[in-house]
């Protein structure tokens, strides 16, 4: 391995890649990298993963086994469990989870085990860049001095004065823009945003990714990428609360919230359409925003946005309940003892992710609360044991107009494009519709309750 390299030569082809996290966002990045000519090898602690991959088999559903049977058979993707073999990369882009603890707050571990992992293999000229969601910071406070030990050198230097600071390693941040099920961008059409801990480093990381992206953004700072990251998702947070609240105002006044949306939405500047929903789900909307509060209490500082925002979004799925509760009352029935169908798991629709996904914050509670019910998922068959919720024992029940007419209500969560809403409607008692799925049923509209 050439130990003198400058950043240009991440321009090259046919570079080693090693990518950290084979989970959402590292097997899109590594098969980006494959397509590319590059040559990936993906390493994860779940040896379960790495077995399924190197015999081409997919865990994710819009990742298709043919595309990584593709890249395991020309060999430009292979997967391990053997972190020794970091020391064969060019460069080592890291895409384990940032979630937060029952604290919630920021569980720093997998980042931290990762750069454990990484500093004993640590080479001279190699490029790491961080890519997992996390606080302004982390790359120079926690990654950074952890690779340090094995004894390379990365200062952190910014400014013209600091163009050509000398460098042992290359290391970066660039944050990921995934957006799982989304057919319009993929990862090769977002733009990415990079920045180095001095300015070879930000150069290096700028030479790799330009291959891969339509367009690098460079910033000046590993502090910025993170942030910027950071301010994305607050965005979204912040919005779909604002929408939310609003939701629950135009519902006392008689006001559909989502023909006010749509009117909303024809204004050609300065307005972005939000939608209401059960509460936030994903990996990303409704944690990384407490990786800046938490950070933020460090300097003196709360953010007061991002509390009120999530205080709105997590009392979402009360509310979802509570209108059920509404609903089934105008059938003289109450919540305790009533049989409900859920239909959707899944944080969002058409994708197999449940993490986050308020669906299982509102089975948590009509538990409590006594109710008697099932769910439908086309994307999950079976439940697992997560970590704040068990429902093992569940599985999807079929979906037809004899089951649907069994139940009490049936509460549309996720609006997964599969459900054929009208025959749903014509079916049912009663549907209590988080999502608007039910814009275009013509029939039996009284049976519908928007909430
Ligand atoms: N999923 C998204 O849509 C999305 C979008 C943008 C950013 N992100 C961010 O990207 C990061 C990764 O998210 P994800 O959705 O891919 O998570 P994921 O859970 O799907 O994948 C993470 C993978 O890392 C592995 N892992 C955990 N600890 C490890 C370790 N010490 N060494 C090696 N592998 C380890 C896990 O087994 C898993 O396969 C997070 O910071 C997340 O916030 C996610």
């Amino acid at each position: 391995m050439p130990t003198d390299r400058k950043p240009e030569f991440f321009k090259g082809t046919q570079l080693k890649v090693a990518i950290i996290g084979c989970g959402y966002v590292g097997l899109p990045l590594a098969f980006r990298f494959a397509e590319a000519g590059h040559r990936v090898t993906g390493f994860d602690t779940d040896p379960n993963k790495i077995n399924m991959l190197n015999a081409g088999r997919s865990y994710i559903e819009h990742i298709p086994q043919t595309k990584i049977q593709q890249f395991v058979n020309s060999r430009h993707f292979n997967a391990t469990t053997d972190f020794s073999r970091l020391k064969e990369a060019d460069a080592i882009l890291i895409c384990v989870p940032t979630p937060l603890n029952e604290y919630r707050e920021p569980d720093l571990s997998y980042v931290e085990q990762t750069a454990l992992s990484i500093q004993p293999n640590l080479q001279k000229g190699q490029l790491v860049v961080l890519e997992s969601t996390t606080y302004p910071g982390m790359t120079e406070e926690l990654v950074l001095p952890i690779l340090e030990k094995s004894g390379l050198r990365c200062p952190i230097a910014s400014g013209p004065e600091n163009d050509n600071v000398a460098v042992d390693f290359f290391l970066a941040f660039s944050p990921e823009r995934e957006d799982p099920g989304n057919k319009q961008y993929g990862l090769a059409q977002i733009p990415k945003v990079v920045g180095g801990v001095n300015a070879p480093s930000g150069r290096a990381a700028v030479s790799l990714y330009a291959q891969v992206v339509a367009k690098v953004i460079p910033v000046s700072s590993t502090r910025t990428a993170e942030m910027a990251k950071l301010l994305e998702n607050i965005f979204r947070c912040v919005n779909i609360a604002l929408v939310n609240e609003l939701k629950l105002l135009s519902m006392r006044m008689g006001v559909d919230i989502w023909e006010v949306i749509d009117a909303a939405a024809t204004k050609p500047f300065g307005f972005m359409p939000f939608y209401p929903g059960p509460g936030l789900g994903g990996h990303c909307i409704p944690v990384d925003p407490f990786y800046l509060s938490w950070k933020a209490r460090e300097y003196d500082f709360s953010t007061r946005f991002i509390e009120l925002a999530g205080e709105i979004n997590t009392s979402m799925p009360y509310h979802i309940v509570d209108s059920i509760g509404a609903a089934l009352n105008t059938h003289q029935k109450s919540v305790k003892g009533s049989k409900i169908l859920v239909l959707g798991v899944a944080y969002k629709k058409d994708v197999d992710d449940l993490r986050e996904s308020p669906t299982l914050k509102i089975m948590q509670i009509l538990q409590e609360r006594g109710a008697i019910f099932d769910y439908n998922d086309p994307f999950f068959p079976q439940l697992h044991k997560m970590r704040h919720y068990n429902y093992e024992h569940m599985k999807s029940v079929p979906l037809n107009a004899q089951t649907i007419a069994s139940y009490d209500a049936i509460i549309i969560a996720t609006d997964h494009s599969s459900y054929d809403y009208a025959a749903i409607v014509d079916a049912a008692k009663l549907v209590v519709d988080t999502r608007n799925a039910t814009r275009r049923v013509q029939r039996h509209r009284n049976k519908i309750v928007l909430c």
